[in-house]
């Protein structure tokens, strides 16, 4: 039988990149270092960071104190989510305390510019998360000056809360204006409510950063899961 060399595998390119950001607040604190030790070993290639003030979000988690374990236990990049009222009082000290990425609520100060020239000044990359009733366009006139969207899927405040689908077409809006404005690369990462279950719509509609708490801490096999969403 004659067989036909000439045919090649088909290639795909596809420039989309696809990190896993499990989220510590659903980590065993009793347990850190164990568990730091799994997001270590795994395919996960961010470690989200929730630190909540009580204010901005009717729940408090952890600050400063946390980050130093945190920065020493991992190499891989750290995801600070600021759930904070005038996070432009504490950026700097983040970015100071190990943070690669700090993202903090566009509903939380009036002072973004401010927040935004302190994280970069200090050395860190830029994010602003939107809750559940912004709407994505407010975000069009930082755009350029953003290394990060991050869209809330769940009201800030806890783990382990439903999904919400309309994150889905913020996603879709915001990846159509990176495309637009010649920004592709800025991330766009989605928060809450998220698994192998939808992680693959989030990715289909242009997100390239997923967070995950409760699907991963929760799970049997946590390594697992991350590589289930990453193959979804
Ligand atoms: C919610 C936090 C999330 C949360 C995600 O305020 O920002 O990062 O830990 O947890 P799950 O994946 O359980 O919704
Ligand atoms: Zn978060």
């Amino acid at each position: 039988m004659d067989i036909n060399l000439d045919i090649k595998p088909k290639t795909t390119y596809n420039t989309m990149k696809r990190i896993i950001a499990p989220s510590v607040l659903s980590a065993d604190f009793g347990n850190l270092n164990r568990d730091m030790e799994m997001l270590e070993r795994s395919q996960a290639e961010w470690v989200h960071v929730d630190v909540m003030d009580g204010v901005f979000v009717p729940n408090i988690s952890f600050g400063f104190p946390l980050m130093k374990p945190l920065r020493k236990g991992t190499t891989k990049v750290l995801d600070v989510h600021l759930m904070i009222t005038a996070p432009e009082k504490y950026v700097t000290r983040f970015v100071e305390a190990g943070a690669d990425y700090v993202t903090f609520h566009y509903e939380a100060t009036e002072n973004i510019q401010e927040c935004i020239d302190l994280i970069r000044k200090a050395g860190a990359k830029v994010g602003i998360s939107i809750k559940p009733g912004t709407e994505p366009e407010v975000l069009d006139k930082w755009l350029t000056q953003l290394d990060l969207i991050l869209v809330m899927s769940v009201e800030p405040g806890f783990g382990g809360q439903k999904f919400m689908p309309s994150s889905i077409a913020k996603c879709e809006y915001l990846n159509r204006k990176k495309q637009e404005l010649g920004l592709e690369e800025i991330i766009i990462e989605v928060d809450g409510g998220i698994s192998a279950s939808n992680s693959r719509l989030l990715f289909d509609a242009g997100a390239e950063a997923l967070v995950a708490g409760s699907s991963v801490f929760g799970a049997a096999d946590p390594e697992q899961a991350i590589v289930d969403m990453l193959n979804s």
